[in-house]
């Protein structure tokens, strides 16, 4: 399963990326916000640093304005994916961006329905939101099953990719279901090496270690 985080935060994709951790990185327009940076200059220095797929989302909302940004987007580097919202004018700009060899990742993707036409409009990612629809008490795992079968029933290459994953289940969930990539916020990446017995077992080791009066260094 490939990894990517879910930021625009240069420091902690630096320090993934130098644990191995890291297979991509996905950025939309309010972490470029929270990142308080320029989006060309900090997609850049993502792109420098990290090998995999780095998404930059485009933000105009009809056909030809998205494929002409998208095509700004991905002369920043070659490892840009250019993210589309799925809508009928970013399904447009999917085919033609895609068409013309760039990588697209369909986003803000919320029923298999949806996922079939970004599959047919040749994206090479489609990001189903999960954290937004367990948000509305629907369930997000769930879509991200649907879209699994889907995909394997007719061979689409389109690439799952678990988006808005909120907790370290999530992501284990969709391990389970077979999603070929999560991007999650570094946060859940670094919960997943937490765990209660853990640290109460090392507890119990250091105290133990500590009355035989040794040191190893
Ligand atoms: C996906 O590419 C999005 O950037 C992201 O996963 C959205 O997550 P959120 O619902 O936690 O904002």
């Amino acid at each position: 399963m490939k990894f990517f985080a879910d930021t625009a935060d240069i420091d902690a994709i630096a320090e993934l990326n130098e644990l191995g951790m890291l297979d991509g990185v996905t950025t939309n327009p309010s972490l470029i916000l929270k990142s308080g940076g320029n989006i060309v200059e900090v997609t850049k220095a993502i792109c420098d640093m990290v090998d995999g797929p780095v998404s930059a989302e485009v933000v105009a909302t009809e056909a030809d304005a998205m494929i002409a940004e998208g095509r700004k987007l991905a002369a920043i580097a070659d490892n840009i994916a250019v993210k589309v919202p799925l809508t009928w004018d970013g399904l447009h700009a999917c085919r033609t961006l895609s068409n013309d060899g760039f990588l697209v990742n369909v986003t803000l993707c919320f029923s298999a329905a949806q996922a079939l036409l970004a599959a047919k409009a040749g994206a090479g990612f489609i990001s189903p939101f999960i954290g937004r629809l367990d948000d509305i008490n629907l369930d997000g795992l769930e879509l991200v099953r649907d879209i699994r079968q889907i995909y394997d029933n007719y061979g689409y290459e389109t690439e799952v990719l678990a988006a808005s994953i909120r907790s370290v289940s999530h992501v284990t969930e969709c391990a389970l279901i077979g999603a070929d990539v999560i991007t999650a916020p570094p946060a859940v990446i670094r919960q997943m090496a937490a765990h209660p017995l853990t640290d109460k077992g090392l507890a119990a080791f250091l105290a133990d270690w500590e009355k035989t009066g040794q040191k190893i260094l």
